[in-house]
Formats: C-alpha cells, sequence, structure tokens
C-alpha cells in the first residue's frame, strides 16, 4: 500500500472502524506528487457531522459515570477528527519533508490509540460513540491550512496544545473523584500529546523568520477569529509547554494572551477543585524529579 492510499483510506472510508486501521511499517513507492485537499471526511449515519450544540458536563457533575461518558465521548472526537486531519496533511502536503511526514504517521497511530481508549472506557459507562452529536471544529479551520507550518500552527501548537492543560484538568479531576482508570487514561495522552506537540514545534519553528521570534511567527500564521486563545486550557500549565519545546517567550505570551471570550468560563466552579499548578504525570516523562 501506498502512503496516500492509507490516507485516504483514513479520510474517506465511512466506519469507525476504518479510521482505526493501523498505519503499516512500509510503504510501496509513490508516484503521485500533486497536493490533494479533501473538503469533507466519509463518515457513516452514525459519525457523522452535527451543528447540534452539545455542552461537556460541569467537572462538579463528574461523580456521575454517565457525565464521565459524556466528556471521554467529547474528547473521543477530537481523536478522530485528529486522525483525520494528519491523513489530510498527507495528502495536501506531498513535499513536506520525510521526518514531518514520519511525524505524522506516529501520531495518526497514538491517535488511534487514544480513540480506542476513549470508547473502551466510555463503553463501561453506557455510553457508544457517536450517540451523541459530533461537532466537527477541527474540520471547520481547514481555510487556515494553508502550509506544513499554518498546519501545524493551528493543530500542533494549538488544539494539541490545549489539550495538555486540558489532560492535566481531567487527570485531577477524575482522581479527585476516586475514578484512577480514567485519571490514568488521561495521563497516557498527556504524555503522547507532548511529543506531538513537539512534533508541531519542530515542524513550525524551521520556518522562522530571522526578524520574528516564535510568538510573532505563531501570530503571523494563524488569522481571526482563530486566536491563540485555542492553544490553551482554561487553567493554562505552562510547565507543559515547556515540555514540549516552546521557549520561554513564547510560553508567557501564551500565558498572558486574553481575548474578549478571556473569562467566560466559570472559574469558580474549577477552584473548587483546587487543582494546583503541579503536573501529574508517569515516570517516564520526569525530567527533573527533583522540582516535582
Ligand atoms: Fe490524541
Ligand atoms: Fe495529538
Amino acid at each position: 500500500m501506498k502512503l496516500t492510499e492509507y490516507a485516504k483510506h483514513l479520510l474517506l472510508a465511512p466506519n469507525l472502524e476504518d479510521k482505526l486501521l493501523p498505519p503499516n511499517k512500509h510503504w510501496d513507492e509513490e508516484i503521485e506528487q500533486n497536493s490533494i485537499r479533501i473538503q469533507k471526511p466519509g463518515r457513516n449515519e452514525r459519525i457523522q457531522f452535527s451543528d447540534k450544540k452539545v455542552k461537556i458536563p460541569r467537572l462538579e457533575h463528574l461523580n456521575l459515570e454517565s457525565n464521565r461518558g459524556l466528556t471521554l465521548h467529547h474528547f473521543a472526537n477530537h481523536e478522530l477528527m485528529a486522525i483525520e486531519l494528519f491523513a489530510w496533511a498527507i495528502l495536501a502536503f506531498p513535499y513536506a519533508s520525510k521526518s514531518i511526514r514520519n511525524g505524522w504517521i506516529k501520531t495518526i497511530e497514538e491517535e488511534q490509540t487514544h480513540l480506542k481508549l476513549y470508547i473502551e472506557r466510555m463503553h463501561q459507562f453506557g455510553i457508544q460513540f457517536g450517540e451523541i452529536p459530533l461537532n466537527y471544529i477541527f474540520w471547520k479551520q481547514l481555510d487556515q491550512f494553508h502550509s506544513v507550518e499554518s498546519f501545524s500552527a493551528v493543530m500542533s501548537l494549538s488544539f494539541e496544545g490545549a489539550n495538555l492543560d486540558y489532560s492535566q484538568v481531567y487527570a485531577k479531576v477524575f482522581s479527585y473523584f476516586g475514578d484512577e482508570v480514567t485519571s490514568e487514561i488521561m495521563l497516557t495522552i498527556f504524555e503522547d500529546e507532548i511529543k506531538h506537540v513537539k512534533r508541531g514545534v519542530r515542524a513550525f519553528s524551521k520556518s522562522i523568520p530571522a526578524e520574528h521570534n516564535s510568538w510573532d511567527h505563531y501570530r503571523s500564521l494563524i488569522s481571526f477569529p482563530f486566536t491563540p486563545r485555542r492553544a490553551k486550557g482554561y487553567l493554562f500549565f505552562p510547565e507543559t509547554r515547556t515540555l514540549a519545546g516552546l521557549d520561554e517567550n513564547f510560553v508567557n505570551q501564551l500565558g498572558d494572551y486574553e481575548d474578549e471570550y478571556t473569562g467566560r468560563v466559570n472559574l469558580e466552579s474549577v477552584k473548587k477543585f483546587g487543582l494546583g499548578s503541579e503536573l501529574m504525570r508517569k515516570n517516564r516523562l520526569d525530567s527533573h524529579p527533583s522540582q516535582f
């Protein structure tokens, strides 16, 4: 199989199982070098895009298994879109370097693992994937994906970056409610997502012009109404971005960034959990054990 055939399969085959086909170790030689920008993925009835707004359960309601299941459904949807969009990038940017492309393939494989972890756990909470409307927030950014760099700025530095904060928040809150199994899942995903953001940072950093710093460059690659607010959670864990290879200025600027939507989340309920700024992690990412 050629890599582009595999990417087309992930994008256009309609069933959830199709999206979970793992990548090969070796690929047949490519002849086609044209950029293909697929506008919409193939999806069967059960996993169609929906414009219905579904609110993610409030943190204080995660004592209920059903709410934990709904929350994981929300996250699983992100994983599915990530699988499709990294496949999309393989087709859209045939000129990307081999190392970037290999990074995307590895990321796809890990997103597939994440999707399976969420689906298995939500089944235990009585929720089936596709039971709840699926938004297509990542797919809505297609017009911003002009280049490998802008794709990496939006997908990796922003969406996957924000996921570093959210995976920490939810690992802590699930643990607070005594659900260590789900908390562990969040930490496994957190650690993989550090690698994903790192891959994005590598792809993005190569193109920083001499007169720009990484923050200015990032700002130049994303366009309104998409703002850097999308690159962080309502709680920001700066250390996660440092672990992912972002420089100090970038991390500080991102921490300080506000737009008109900042502050809309009711942080009072978040504060109740006393989440703290220290990271939850497993040993393998513990690069500075003395500090934690
Ligand atoms: Fe993921
Ligand atoms: Fe990811």
